[in-house]
């Protein structure tokens, strides 16, 4: 499947899929990588790993649904079947979401439906738990609230700042997102309504 990864900056998650994707083994190759900002470092990473990049900003285009639809074109150029956001910071329009409805997905860092939006870490050590994680969900209008495809857990530990939650959480993403792929890719998941539907051996 020829997925586009869309990122705004660090895109160390997107890192992690290409290299997922070096194995001639993995059901996905990315393709190309969209940014919002052209600051974005990941950029320069897809770039040197010889993947087309492309910036589309908002500072371009006078509104969302021009955004998108730039981004559109951009994905047909690329031949995307499936799209990974990948700490994309940016709302996409309802008609986008639509049109890729079950074949576009996010990574948060937070065991959904806890922790949606920003600073998941700092929610989840004011919120006291002794378990943290990550979420990979199929995309819908609402954010981080689609069907959960896979979900991967970290203990909190005694003493954690927002930064070593994040960093243990991160390297907890860089395993979870390759193999929510997979499955996608290899037909393994559908989204259907609310759901996240796995195929069985039987089905
Ligand atoms: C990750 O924690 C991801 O889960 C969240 O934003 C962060 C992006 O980091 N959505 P990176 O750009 O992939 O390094």
């Amino acid at each position: 499947k020829r997925v586009v990864v869309l990122i705004s900056g660090r895109g160390s998650n997107m890192k992690a899929l290409i290299e997922a994707a070096r194995n001639p083994a993995y059901p996905a190759q990315i393709v190309g990588v969209i940014s919002n900002r052209s600051n974005a470092a990941g950029l320069d990473f897809a770039a040197r790993a010889g993947i087309p990049t492309r910036v589309i900003t908002k500072s371009d285009h006078p509104d969302s649904a021009s955004q998108d639809a730039a981004l559109e074109r951009a994905l047909t150029e690329f031949g995307a079947e499936l799209i990974c956001l990948a700490g994309y910071m940016r709302l996409l329009t309802q008609s986008f979401v639509s049109h890729w409805s079950g074949r576009m997905i996010n990574i948060h860092p937070s065991l959904l439906p806890l922790f949606k939006g920003l600073h998941p870490h700092q929610q989840a050590l004011d919120a006291g738990v002794r378990l943290h994680g990550c979420s990979v969900h199929f995309v819908t209008f609402e954010m981080d609230s689609g069907p959960i495809i896979a979900q991967a857990a970290v203990p909190v530990l005694s003493g954690d700042t927002e930064d070593s939650l994040s960093a243990r959480t991160l390297a907890a993403e860089h395993k979870l997102y390759p193999l929510a792929l997979q499955l996608l890719a290899e037909g393994k998941v559908r989204m259907d309504g609310d759901k996240a539907v796995f195929r069985t051996a039987e089905s």
